[in-house]
């Protein structure tokens, strides 16, 4: 709507400009300290106002009325058939455009953590942000809005309008593979976080894509598995979240899940879609389906969902969708409204009849952004335990920095929220620009999931580095190759890149010499989508042209085979890859109903290990007055497409044994795990320091380093609580589920409510997080004693920083209900702030409840169940963590109500 007013003044639309905000983003210093301000009740929208950016002045303004008028009346006046071809993709990330009607076609891009732009591997140059449980440990909702204003900018670089982000659903289970995109096993934090986001993103007149709606909570059969979710939970917990978003910031999109919800596809699941988003909610927005995760062409529209993506369609072509008509499975009407669903999307982003060309994808790389990256990541680093002040790490002469993790860019996790970063950072390179003393390294152990990519072995046959990619017509590699590529990496997923005059069915084949670094006997690995041959000199080496077992990578190719061949340093050999993007298991022809797919291969390889890499990190840490242990997780053990199989560290302990003779060998040893879930620490009581750093985007090594050596503290806070075991989890009977079906039997008591319920004591709870001073909690005020459901209660308590450095604590509000008609959690999150202290000073944290706060959903209430909240005392639990309570206030409800929304 906005940017239509923009690039027109003459627009019909009547547009106010009420208020003025400088969108242009504070400088950082290059070490920054962001102060945050005690935070405000946050800005509520009322419904039916709809705020947007002006993109050349920087103003906001405000789009009074009906604001999809001119979608719908335009919608009313195209042809069937237009109509028709609204609901579908173009391609696989445009919506389709209308020419004859001036109706342009927009265009999407992932994720959470950055903004892709068009091609999965090797594509244009992208920021790389903190993925959403390291955002979510800032506990920091202005920071969290910054990030989706710089999103927004960034979405606009690669030519794009809407953003597909930000992943929303709850961290049931630990092992859950997309927990490290998401936010939070709490609906509150998940809910405010994404609301901040949303409005950042939005405010650049781009929109956010909440996902996925609902249930997505295992990657396990994502396509196939129904989330059996009682009616209670659904609404406190899953759908909270997203109704939290709906309500405080209006995303213009959403994105339905994969699996389904009680038996029924998300996308066709009328009870969530339109009972409670388009009803009760009463959202606007328009409801994109997940990628290929539209499975029949009337009951999807007929639930209200406006796109199918990606296009071409399977399920919604003309005569698919007329035949639905014909039999009166949809309404007109239905097709209509959709259409001006995806026209209201169209206007809100880019404008109704904005004719300019889709601009070229470009870089941004900026200072600003990269400050930002870096202070989200300062922010979200935990702090597990710190014992004997090992840190900040201070008057250290030589630090040894070992483990796996030490040297590589751990930046994100793997799937669709991946990025080609601007740049990463290292641990290794971080602590050597912070630190002047000497530094030693040692990887102690391999932790590869996977064998690592033979990229940096690689020469092209043109003498560049890297590979080259021949695509053929057909499956029979005919006649001269079609298109000709040079490819830096020997990942060569290609579901969004081959090059459109090959599809539908295509035969590639990939050139490439390897030089090895050693000799001895060295190993190769090959997994591809389609039939694949890998050849050495010419003689066939992996044949898996008819493969049958399944493995992880790029989400449906064969297994890794590996196989080892007697090499000689410095000697060259040939290496090429056949293959196809022919379906395989051919077995899944008839399942599909399509013989041609993506297609794509991996080549991995590694050299012999000649050296005791245990005993090379023992000697480092022998020799050190500090060791500082780098371990955790990678892109390949936790990715969108599967679930991880244990909380354990890869592989087979290598890492666990690793860590122990570390810290045996240097008491003053620090462990820094990265990784985007809980993992577990058989050895957490022998080692004094831990510190959780997550996988934060291009900054990660630097980020790290501040914290390490105290140019910072660190002031993140859990959002998922570290269980001991794994089979303490809530989730644990139940994941991931069997014959296709995962009970939620957990109910409402996810994360610490069933931690605190069950009386386990888990490794670290939800909430904790520990800095490098020390707060005194004063005592809190109420502003009355009474809430009632139009007037909320507001509690002050004074935090003072007691301790000797600058630093930020985050007070969480949690409430109890101290006697309710039915079961309730011990408590629950419902407010937070997070304040920035000197030495010496003291602030007053205010924290605003309302009914939200409070109420609990009965189904017994009314048609369908209500909200409701019942007479009797409540009391506001203040505290550092969920386990670290140190204040109490209390307030009551004179008389139970009820509501909807
Ligand atoms: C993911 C979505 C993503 C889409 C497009 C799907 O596999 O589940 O989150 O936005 O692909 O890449």
């Amino acid at each position: 709507m906005s940017s239509i007013d923009i690039d027109n003044p003459s627009s019909p639309h009547s547009v106010q400009e009420v208020t003025v905000v400088d969108t242009k983003q504070a400088a950082f210093q290059v070490y920054p300290v962001v102060p945050t301000p005690l935070l405000t009740p946050t800005h509520t929208p009322e419904r039916g106002l709809s705020e947007e950016a002006n993109a050349m002045t920087g103003k906001r303004i405000f789009t009074l009325e009906k604001p999809d008028d001119r979608a719908r009346e335009l919608a009313a006046k195209l042809t069937l058939e237009e109509q028709i071809s609204l609901l579908a993709g173009a391609d696989f990330w445009r919506s389709m455009a209308i020419p004859d009607k001036g109706v342009p076609s927009i265009k999407t891009t992932d994720g959470p953590n950055g903004a892709r732009g068009e091609f999965f591997t090797n594509g244009t140059p992208a920021a790389l942000f903190p993925c959403g449980i390291s955002m979510a440990s800032t506990w920091n909702v202005d920071l969290i809005e910054q990030v989706g204003q710089h999103l927004g900018d960034e979405t606009k670089a690669r030519g794009a309008n809407v953003l597909l982000a930000p992943t929303i659903c709850m961290h049931r289970s630990p092992l859950g593979g997309r927990n490290f995109e998401s936010y939070s096993e709490d609906p509150y934090l998940s809910g405010k976080l994404a609301a901040s986001y949303v409005r950042g993103v939005q405010s650049k007149g781009v929109a956010a894509t909440i996902k996925h709606f609902v249930g997505n909570e295992q990657e396990t059969h994502r396509q196939a598995y129904s989330a059996v979710i009682t009616e209670r939970p659904l609404r406190e917990i899953y759908l909270k979240p997203f109704e939290i978003a709906v309500r405080e910031a209006s995303p213009w999109a959403l994105m339905s899940a994969y699996n389904m919800v009680n038996g029924i596809h998300a996308d066709e699941y009328e009870h969530t879609l339109k009972d409670i988003l388009r009803g009760e909610w009463g959202w606007e927005g328009a409801i994109i389906s997940d990628w290929t995760g539209t499975y029949a062409t009337a009951p999807s529209i007929k639930a209200g969902v406006d796109v199918e993506m990606p296009g071409p369609s399977k399920w919604r072509q003309p005569a698919q969708i007329m035949e639905a008509l014909d039999k009166g499975e949809i309404t007109h009407e239905d097709i209509e409204k959709s259409a001006g669903n995806v026209l209201y999307l169209v206007d809100r982003t880019k404008g109704l009849s904005n004719q300019s060309p889709e601009p070229a994808e470009k870089p941004n790389d900026n200072e600003a952004t990269r400050n930002l990256i870096l202070q989200v990541g300062i922010e979200g680093l935990t702090l597990l335990k710190n014992e004997n002040n090992v840190l900040p790490i201070r008057n250290a002469k030589k630090v040894a920095v070992i483990g796996p993790n030490v040297k590589r860019a751990i930046a994100a996790g793997g799937g669709s929220a991946g990025v080609n970063p601007y740049y990463t950072t290292t641990p290794w390179g971080g602590i050597r620009s912070r630190f002047d003393g000497e530094l030693t390294f040692a990887i102690g152990c391999d932790s590869a999931k996977w064998l690592p990519l033979a990229t940096p072995y690689c020469t092209a046959p043109d003498g560049q580095q890297g590979v080259r990619l021949e695509y053929y017509h057909g499956d029979r590699f005919k006649g001269e190759p079609a298109v000709v590529q040079h490819k830096v990496s020997t990942d060569l997923w290609l579901w969004d890149s081959a090059p459109k005059d090959v599809l539908p069915d295509f035969s590639f084949k990939v050139m490439t010499t390897i030089i090895p670094k050693s000799t001895g006997n060295h190993t190769f690995s090959f997994a591809s989508v389609g039939p694949g041959r890998l050849f050495l000199d010419g003689e066939l080496f992996i044949d898996i042209w008819n493969w049958t077992e399944e493995g992880e990578a790029m989400f449906s190719a064969s297994e890794d085979v590996l196989k080892s061949i007697h090499l000689q340093e410095g000697k060259a050999i040939e290496l090429l890859v056949e293959s196809t993007n022919e379906v395989r298991p051919a077995s899944k022809v008839s399942i599909l109903g399509r013989r041609h797919d993506y297609g794509g291969c991996r080549i991995g390889y590694q050299e012999e290990d000649q050296v005791d890499r245990l005993q090379e990190a023992v000697n480092a840490a022998k020799e050190a007055d500090v060791a500082v242990l780098v371990i955790g997780l990678d892109a390949e053990w936790e990715s969108e497409g599967y679930d991880r199989q244990t909380m354990d560290l890869p592989k087979n302990g290598s890492q666990d044994r690793l860590i122990e003779a570390v810290l045996a060998a240097n008491p003053r040893t620090v462990v820094v795990n990265q990784s985007g879930t809980p993992v577990s620490m058989p050895w957490v009581h022998r080692a004094p320091a831990i510190l959780q750093a997550w996988y934060q985007g291009q900054e990660a090594g630097n980020a790290l380093a501040d914290v390490l050596f105290g140019n910072q503290s660190p002031s993140g806070k859990l959002p998922t609580t570290f269980p001991v075991r794994l089979e303490d989890n809530p989730a644990y009977h139940n994941w991931p589920g069997e014959n296709l079906k995962t009970v939620y039997g957990e109910g409402i008591y996810i994360g610490y409510r069933h931690y605190e319920r069950a009386k386990i004591t888990p490794l670290f709870p939800f909430g904790h997080g520990l800095t490098y001073t020390t707060f005194a909690y004063g005592t809190p005020t109420v502003t009355n004693t009474v809430l009632s459901e139009s007037e909320g209660v507001t509690v002050t308590v004074p935090i003072t920083n007691t301790g000797e450095m600058a630093a930020h604590e985050t007070v969480q509000a949690y409430v109890k209900d101290v006697k309710s008609s039915l079961p309730r959690p011990e408590k629950e999150l419902q407010a937070f702030a997070k304040v920035l202290l000197q030495p010496g000073e003291t602030k007053n944290v205010m924290l605003n409840l309302n009914k939200y706060s409070i109420g609990y959903f009965d189904t017994s209430l009314g048609q369908t169940g209500a909200w409701i909240a019942e007479e009797g005392v409540f009391d506001v639990l203040l505290g550092a963590s969920s386990a670290d309570i140190r204040e109490k206030v209390s307030f009551e409800v004179k008389e139970s109500f009820q509501w909807t929304f």
